[in-house]
């Protein structure tokens, strides 16, 4: 009979087969959970010790130990073993292997059942604070342009035809508003996972006269799972953070699409900086926007990431099955995409230079004023129907003629209707079709000022919910 060496080998006969101990190992992936793991560690024992579970000294050892296992492993000194499968267990065999018996206590009360759903609690927490620290960079980003560019009248556009001038920078604001919801919902996934899952034992609590609050308080939580069974089984913080994700990225991909149109000799709106584009190993002119094409393009992973999750969890009976090893891959790659995707476009959006002649022509050498006509005449009582009908038969008789509305003469436009006069033709002019949208949340100077006001306010709330670290 081979002895079994792992911690849990006791009641086994033989070892684990090679390519089983592979197969089901995460310490490839979760040696990202060391310090949550250890901080959880810590906590523990302190709290073990304040119950008279452990005895101080025996808290020492062990507090002392996971320093210097930290220590070990931030220097990419620690030899991570793939037969002890976890980086719980590696952590707490590197511990034993150094302070001996009292390391052995540090278990006591506890499982890796809620020892993992807590080093995933408290990484969601800090991870989901980074991402709104970077939503709030890309947003200030955002402010910036808007600002830089307050007075640039471009098409906007809908069904990608151009439909009625607009300011850039309220374009810019839309996407500020997206991101702002983007970050209240991360601050739901923040308050989500700040619970805690620790003293739910395996699952169903445990023997020992445990102080979870001390725990909860040392480790800064907000609430304590009230049902065991529930802590060592929820990963809808995980699902949610996955969510936030997948959303977030969807609002970068609209972005990303317009900036790769912008930029294309058709629109020629905007020029990236050269330093975030690249070139082409044939084409010599070419200058392509990689940058937002590949964050378009790592949508598409992020969204898969959830619904590999929500899949995972799905039937799922209570209470912890290996399956729920299955969050972490994904759930790691969402946050190092998103992440990354959120400081590249910080800067791309930084380094847009604006080709305001050309927006001015897109404005100018089409009909997007066309609604201001159809307005002109309803402020002159006439009912908006009509007055649609009649700039709809003006905008035909001008494409027949090959010209624009602001070529037309004044006695032309009274053939129209009578009500035309004079001041038609400064009424259709791009400022004026842009300054008079002047409803709450319109186009107007004085709205899109209003609404870079109010972004400014978001931004402080924003940094005062997050706080500085
Ligand atoms: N590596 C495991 C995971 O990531 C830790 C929990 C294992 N618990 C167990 N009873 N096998 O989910």
């Amino acid at each position: 009979m081979t002895e079994n060496k792992k911690l849990w080998g006791g009641r086994f006969e033989k070892t684990t087969d090679e390519m089983i101990n592979e197969f089901q190992a995460s310490i490839a992936f979760d040696k990202r959970l060391y310090q949550e793991d250890i901080d959880g560690s810590i906590a523990h024992a302190k709290m073990l010790a304040a119950r008279h579970i452990i005895t101080d000294d025996d808290r020492d050892r062990i507090i002392d130990g996971l320093q210097k296992i930290r220590a070990e492993i931030d220097r990419g000194e620690f030899n991570f073993s793939v037969e002890l499968e976890d980086i719980h267990m590696n952590i707490e065999k590197a511990l034993t292997d150094r302070i001996g018996e009292a390391g052995g206590r540090l278990h006591t009360a506890r499982s890796r059942n809620d020892q993992v759903a807590l080093d995933m609690h408290l990484h969601v927490r800090r991870q989901t604070r980074a991402v709104q620290r970077l939503l709030v960079e890309l947003q200030q980003s955002l402010v910036r342009t808007a600002d830089k560019h307050r007075d640039v009248i471009m098409p906007g556009y809908t069904h990608l035809q151009r439909a009625q001038p607009i300011l850039f920078a309220h374009h810019m604001l839309a996407y500020f508003s997206m991101l702002s919801r983007d970050f209240d919902r991360f601050d739901g996934v923040y308050q989500r996972a700040d619970i805690m899952p620790l003293g739910a034992g395996a699952l169903a609590g445990t023997t020992f006269p445990i102080d979870r609050e001390m725990t909860a308080r040392l480790l800064g939580f907000d609430r304590i799972y009230n049902n065991s069974l529930d802590a060592v089984s929820d990963r809808d913080y995980v699902m949610e953070f996955l969510s936030a994700a997948s959303i977030l990225m969807i609002h970068l991909s609209r972005l990303s699409e317009e900036i790769i149109m912008w930029c294309s000799r058709e629109f020629s709106f905007i020029e990236l900086d050269d330093a975030h584009c690249t070139g082409s190993s044939m084409m010599p002119q070419k200058k392509n926007p990689d940058v937002p094409e590949l964050v378009r393009g790592k949508t598409g992973r992020v969204i898969g990431h959830l619904m590999a999750m929500l899949t995972t969890v799905k039937s799922l009976p209570l209470a912890y099955n290996k399956d729920l090893q299955e969050d972490k891959e994904g759930l790691f790659d969402a946050i190092d995409t998103i992440k990354f995707s959120l400081s590249v476009f910080a800067q791309l959006i930084g380094g847009m230079k604006l080709r305001v002649e050309n927006m001015r022509r897109a404005v100018e050498e089409d009909f997007s004023n066309a609604t201001d006509l159809a307005d002109y005449l309803v402020k002159r009582g006439m009912p908006f129907r009509e007055t649609h009908a009649i700039a709809g038969r003006i905008v035909h008789d001008c494409i027949a003629r090959g010209i624009y509305l602001k070529d037309m003469t004044v006695d032309e436009y009274k053939q129209y209707s009578p009500l035309f006069e004079g001041d038609v033709l400064d009424a259709i002019k791009p400022e004026t079709c842009v300054g008079n949208r002047n409803s709450l949340g319109g186009t107007s100077y004085q709205q899109v000022e209003l609404q870079l006001q109010s972004a400014r306010r978001v931004l402080d709330d924003e940094r005062s919910t997050i706080g500085d670290e």
